[in-house]
């Protein structure tokens, strides 16, 4: 499947997609796992080309968890040190295309250079009025959502907000999503049936497709399979099934 056989009307503002499956994507060939998230770093290009190219708004992808400093230390350097590289060599290239480029999640444990490749990207492609790819990295629900509990009781103490106008959409603002158009579609890749702590708020309402294949393999076909299987959801929130045209 092409992304041109999708239907057009039936394309979904925001997807997420937790990328899993580097590690035994190589395994499986008797490679290193770091050539699993090298060959997952030129894939993630790829999708964000395509989504751009059929005007979907959103792509949120998670490519560092909270948790995943329990890996060894070679396997984190190389993680980090591997978009520095690639933001060296494909700048100009990412500054002259559509595409928007965000991170959520902390960034009090990036190193200097990361940080400083962080801003330097976000800033340089500020202005883009394609795609919005956030990165999610050092990203955990549970920092999100306790960053965003703590923002507002600060608020509350300092006398800017009373407890009373605490609602869905303050809480929601507070969030690193604040001006985001709502998840309507997570997808995870490699087999694994679980969430693993990503967008756990934002999720609430979302369709949820599984795939087993890994996110290296996750091409236009996939990508297509999974926007297509969402096209023919029926989504209510709560009310009743929609009446057939
Ligand atoms: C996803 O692939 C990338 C990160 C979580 C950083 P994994 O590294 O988790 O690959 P598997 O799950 O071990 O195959
Ligand atoms: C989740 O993948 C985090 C990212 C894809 C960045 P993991 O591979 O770390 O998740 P678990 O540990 O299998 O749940
Ligand atoms: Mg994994």
């Amino acid at each position: 499947m092409k992304v041109t056989d999708l239907d057009p009307s039936r394309i979904p503002n925001h997807i997420a997609i937790i990328l899993d499956g580097n590690g035994r994507w190589a395994k499986k060939r008797g490679l290193p796992r770091t050539y699993g998230h090298r060959k997952g770093a030129f894939n993630l290009r790829d999708i964000a080309l395509l989504c751009d190219k059929i005007n979907i708004k959103y792509l949120t992808v998670y490519c560092f968890s909270t948790e995943n400093w329990k890996r060894p230390k070679d396997e984190v350097d190389y993680l980090f040190n591997q978009p520095i590289k690639y933001f060296k060599r494909y700048r100009k290239r990412i500054e002259n295309s559509n595409i928007r480029i965000k991170f959520i999640g902390r960034r009090d444990r990036f190193s200097d250079e990361f940080l400083n490749w962080v801003n330097i990207i976000e800033e340089s492609t500020s202005t883009h009025k394609g795609l919005v790819l956030t990165i999610a990295c050092d990203y955990g629900s549970y920092e999100e959502i306790t960053h965003a509990v703590k923002e507002i009781a600060l608020e509350v103490k300092e006398g800017k907000i009373n407890p009373e106008s605490i609602n869905e959409d303050l809480i929601a603002n507070h969030l690193y999503t604040a001006d985001y158009l709502p998840l309507d579609l997570l997808i995870r890749t490699s087999g694994e049936i679980r969430i693993s702590n990503f967008m756990l708020w934002q999720m609430a309402y979302s369709e949820l497709y599984f795939t087993d294949t890994y996110w290296p393999d996750f091409n236009e076909d996939e990508l297509c399979k999974a926007l297509d299987n969402y096209a023919k959801r029926d989504r209510r929130f709560g009310g009743l099934k929609e009446a057939k045209k």
